[in-house]
């Protein structure tokens, strides 16, 4: 498998000025990350996106997508922010128009399976491997668990799979990340790039197993955030405090594509 490596560099320094203008929640390192999840295939499969509002990680993926064989990138979001977790749409009942515009703009339509749906709709007719599962939908804990029961017995050998949020105020990405997959044996390397947690799936248990202590000591980090954001209180003064000092123990920075090629397993 030929690297991408010149490409994805001049992706990135042209990647920021396509998207900043979309509204959306990623910063620059999150949209960069998950371009190069989707620019390096760890595996075959389909890239499915579940949560896409105005497009912002959509068109990061597709950019991504684009440097390989198979630039085509698969998103499901009813775009009516179902969820109490959901943006605000302001009056409007869809973001559809903004969607659509935002991937013509950055030029990735035709590349993009749009499904307008919720994710529970689309679990219903799916049976694609995946090898990117990105998961940015219903940031509630019943919502996400339910995204992670759905489409992860689709991750093909060696997928990756990555939560939005992990390191914001929402239960969701948080807990399923430390509990389905940093406790699980069958995921491997795993690490947070800006807000979002990340790991590799492996079918075999001894394989994934043999990253424990890497894992475990992500989770121990990760669970000092439990309980501020289980107790949900108006983070304020010393509390809000201790929360961001938990939060900076976290390793968060940005990830060079050198650096996580070296700690993932590439498939012949
Ligand atoms: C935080 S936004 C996603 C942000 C987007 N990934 C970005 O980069 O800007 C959450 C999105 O999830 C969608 N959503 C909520 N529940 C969903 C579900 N059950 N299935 C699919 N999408 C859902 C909402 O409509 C909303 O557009």
């Amino acid at each position: 498998m030929v690297l991408p490596f010149e490409e994805f560099t001049n992706l990135t320094t042209e990647l920021y000025g396509i998207i900043k203008d979309v509204e959306g929640y990623l910063t620059k390192r999150e949209m960069e990350f998950l371009a190069l999840l989707a620019a390096f295939p760890t595996t075959k499969g389909e890239i499915l996106e579940i949560g896409s509002y105005k497009g912002k990680s959509t068109i990061s993926l597709a950019k991504g997508a684009a440097l390989t064989e198979k630039p085509d990138v698969t998103a499901v979001d009813p775009l009516t922010s179902p969820s109490s977790t959901d943006p605000d749409l302001e009056g409007k009942e869809s973001c559809l128009d903004d969607f659509q515009n935002n991937l013509k703009k950055a030029g990735v339509d035709r590349y993009i399976n749009f499904y307008q749906k919720h994710s529970a709709e689309l679990a219903k007719e799916w049976n694609e491997k995946i090898r990117l599962l990105w998961i940015d939908g219903d940031h509630t804990y019943p919502g996400t668990k339910m995204d992670f029961d759905m489409f992860s017995p689709f991750l093909s050998d060696g997928a990756i799979i990555a939560f939005h949020d992990t390191l914001n105020d929402f239960e969701g990405g948080i807990r399923v990340f430390m509990e389905d997959v940093l406790l699980s044996k069958n995921f491997g390397p795993a690490g947070v790039c800006g807000s979002i947690g990340w790991s590799q799936y492996f079918k075999d248990p001894d394989f994934g197993w043999k990253y424990r202590d890497q894992k475990i000591k992500l989770y121990l980090k990760l669970s000092r955030l439990i309980p501020h954001i289980m107790l949900n209180d108006n983070l304020k003064g010393l509390k809000k405090t201790r929360y961001k000092i938990a939060r900076w123990r976290v390793p968060h920075s940005e990830v060079k594509p050198e650096d996580w090629l070296k700690e993932v397993v590439i498939a012949e």
